[in-house]
């Protein structure tokens, strides 16, 4: 089987291209290197020991897409392309609304012209907004407070009048909670530009030395020591979730949470990464940040029954990992 992986060589997308290669299928990847670079390419390959073929292309752009489609005979897409900083969609929304939801309506709509049909989608656990946890895939879907969010939920639809319109369609959307972690290797992982806004890649570079404190987003909310809890997944256990995703797929739209169905505080994590990694976070508790939420966790059921798949690394996994890849730097 041959896949086109979009964001190919992007933090969660390299990590299911050696997950796929793994398990045999054959990888095309398509990015435009908007928030990646070539390297991640090279690093691919050496992982894998094989070449894979590489299309600088923006997603968005119909006519390159379709010559995509015309030069190879794709079983199957996993759709990673596209922008995902709150905090950039809540000031640059036209330049997320743009990318996001036309990178999708592109590459749907060239699937059908070319009747492939097999369509995994990167959703956000973020599209729950404040339900009760855990959630699950039946909850209705409340409106979450960035333009980012909104992206994912108006992707999800669009996705589903499709599939419901074209019943050949067998389309996933894989809700993923928060990933962290990097390969073992440690030549691949996250590294996002600038300062970081989310939790493990601020806390690796404190430890690095590049950043003075870890600052705590309110210790106040209702959760077991005050502070924000959510379920962070090893981004391996993520990308053979779309391996499973792929393997298991039947028509329809199906939508899988992806994560491990635990909570953990940002205090646990600090203490976790601490004591595997032997490092001291320092840190301070400032003001909650706002549109954050006290809890988010998975109800893990539907993807454990029907794709067969469940998360199998640890928190010590994760935050020795992440901490592999930022050291090796
Ligand atoms: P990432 O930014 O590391 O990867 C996205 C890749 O897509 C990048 O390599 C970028 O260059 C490429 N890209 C962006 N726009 C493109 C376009 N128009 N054409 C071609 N390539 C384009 O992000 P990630 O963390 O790997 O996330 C992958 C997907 O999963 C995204 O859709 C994201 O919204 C979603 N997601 C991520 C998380 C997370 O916490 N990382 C959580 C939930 C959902
Ligand atoms: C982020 C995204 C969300 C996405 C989710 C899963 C933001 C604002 N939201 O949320 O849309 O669906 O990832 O990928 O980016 N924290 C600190 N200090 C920090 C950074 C974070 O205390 O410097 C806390 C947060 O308050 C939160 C937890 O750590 O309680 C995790 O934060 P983060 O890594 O940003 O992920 P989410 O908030 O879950």
């Amino acid at each position: 089987m041959t896949i086109l992986v979009t964001g190919g060589l992007g933090f969660i997308g390299s990590h299911t291209v050696v997950a796929l290669i793994e398990e045999g299928f054959k990888v095309v990847i398509a990015d435009n290197l908007s928030n990646s670079s070539l390297e991640v390419l090279s690093s691919l390959e050496d992982i894998t020991k094989e070449n894979i073929p590489f299309h600088e292309i923006d997603i968005a752009d119909e006519k390159v897409v379709i010559s995509l489609f015309e030069e190879y005979d794709f079983n199957g897409v996993i759709h990673f392309a596209g922008y995902k900083a709150v905090g950039e969609s809540v000031s640059e929304p036209i330049k997320y609304y743009r990318n996001n939801l036309l990178t999708t309506l592109t590459l749907a709509d060239v699937c059908k012209k070319y009747g492939v049909t097999k369509f995994i989608f990167s959703s956000s656990a973020t599209v729950y907004g404040d339900n009760n946890v855990p959630f699950d895939e039946t909850m209705q879907l409340l409106p979450t407070t960035n333009p980012y969010g909104e992206t994912k939920a108006i992707c999800e639809r669009i996705l589903t009048d499709l599939a419901n319109a074209n019943t050949d369609f067998e389309v996933a959307l894989l809700r993923y909670f928060n990933p962290i972690g990097a390969h073992p290797s440690a030549v691949i992982g996250e590294l996002p530009k600038g300062i970081p806004n989310n939790l493990m890649p601020y806390i690796t570079q404190v430890a690095k030395g590049n950043l003075k404190e870890l600052q705590i987003f309110g210790d106040d909310y209702p959760t077991q020591d005050g502070t924000g809890v959510r379920d962070y997944i090893h981004v391996m256990d993520l990308a053979e979730g779309h391996v499973a995703a792929l393997k298991n797929i039947t028509t329809g739209v199906h939508i899988y949470n992806l994560g491990t169905g635990q909570g953990t505080s940002v205090l646990e994590i600090v203490k976790t990464f601490e004591s595997v990694n032997n490092i001291k976070i320092p840190y301070k508790i400032v003001d909650r940040r706002s549109g954050d939420i006290a809890f988010s966790y998975a109800d893990v059921s539907k993807a454990k029954k029907e794709l067969n798949w469940s998360a199998k690394r640890n928190l010590e996994n994760m935050c020795r990992d992440s901490w592999n890849f930022i050291q090796a730097l």
